[in-house]
């Protein structure tokens, strides 16, 4: 047992789509979020910067003193997270094996999409998970540069959105019988993608399917929270401004929440 916080980060609200899915499946356990949306988005970013950012949220998450740190962001993962799962000695997550793993098991069909950062996308690394699983795949990957910056200015149905995602989504359409959300933002536009792809389009929230893991390792490690004492104490942080952070992230975990401004 162990009764210490799970650490969470993202470049901004996305990560919460994981927390939101953590807090339905592990009620019991503890929340450190580190959203920087004052840097958001990272995903047209060099590799170099995004590393550099990502190491100083964990630094952050380090002196809250997590048992866990859960990388609630593809791009991060997609650049940093096996550098910072060698170096660290307490268990780290990503968000990507998780979601290729997930889409593989969902596709009929075998004809996969990705949909992601530009980061995410040209790292290529979806791809490679999903083929290394199961080479006959095929997968079909596109870059959303447009998607997170609606999300994090709370744009999550307006007309511009709708249009947004009609027009990115276009080249994907009819071509795919599952599609990956492979960025922990896109889930906040989950009904909007679902209506441009059509129904019978499977959509991958990555994020979600992480959760999974996390409970198979805090029960591998025997590091569960013991489920004894008060209710979990959640802390969210973020390096822009705490209103507005908190808008997005109560409507979206429908409960309120605390949320202090961080410098970095
Ligand atoms: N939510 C993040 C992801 O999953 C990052 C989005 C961004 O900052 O570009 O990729």
């Amino acid at each position: 047992m162990d009764n210490r916080p799970i650490g969470f980060l993202d470049s901004g609200v996305g990560g919460l789509t994981v927390v939101r899915e953590l807090m339905r499946q592990l009620p019991h356990e503890e929340v450190i979020y580190i959203g920087d949306s004052a840097r958001a988005p990272y995903g047209p970013r060099p590799a170099d910067q995004i590393r550099e950012y990502t190491w100083q949220l964990v630094q952050f998450l380090l002196t809250k003193n997590v048992k866990m740190i859960v990388l609630a962001c593809n791009t991060a993962t997609a650049v940093v997270w096996e550098e910072i799962k060698e170096k660290l000695d307490i268990p780290v997550l990503g968000v990507i094996l998780p979601g290729a793993s997930a889409a593989i098991k969902a596709s009929q069909h075998g004809t996969i999409g990705i949909i992601g950062t530009p980061m995410t996308i040209q790292s290529d690394i979806y791809r490679q998970k999903i083929e290394r699983l199961l080479p006959e795949v095929e997968v079909t990957s596109l870059s959303c540069p447009k998607f997170v910056p609606l999300v994090e200015s709370n744009e999550l149905s307006s007309s511009i959105t709708k249009k947004v995602v009609y027009e990115s989504l276009m080249p994907l359409k009819g071509r795919v019988d599952t599609l990956v959300l492979g960025c922990t933002h896109y889930p906040l536009l989950k009904p909007i993608i679902q209506n441009v792809m059509g129904p019978t389009v499977k959509l991958i929230d990555s994020g979600a399917e992480c959760v999974r893991d996390i409970s198979v390792l805090l029960n591998y490690f025997e590091i569960n929270h013991s489920r004894e004492g008060e209710l979990p104490q959640h802390r969210f942080f973020t390096t822009a401004n705490a209103k507005s952070f908190a808008e997005i992230a109560e409507t979206w975990l429908n409960k309120e929440i605390n949320v202090e401004h961080v410098t970095l």
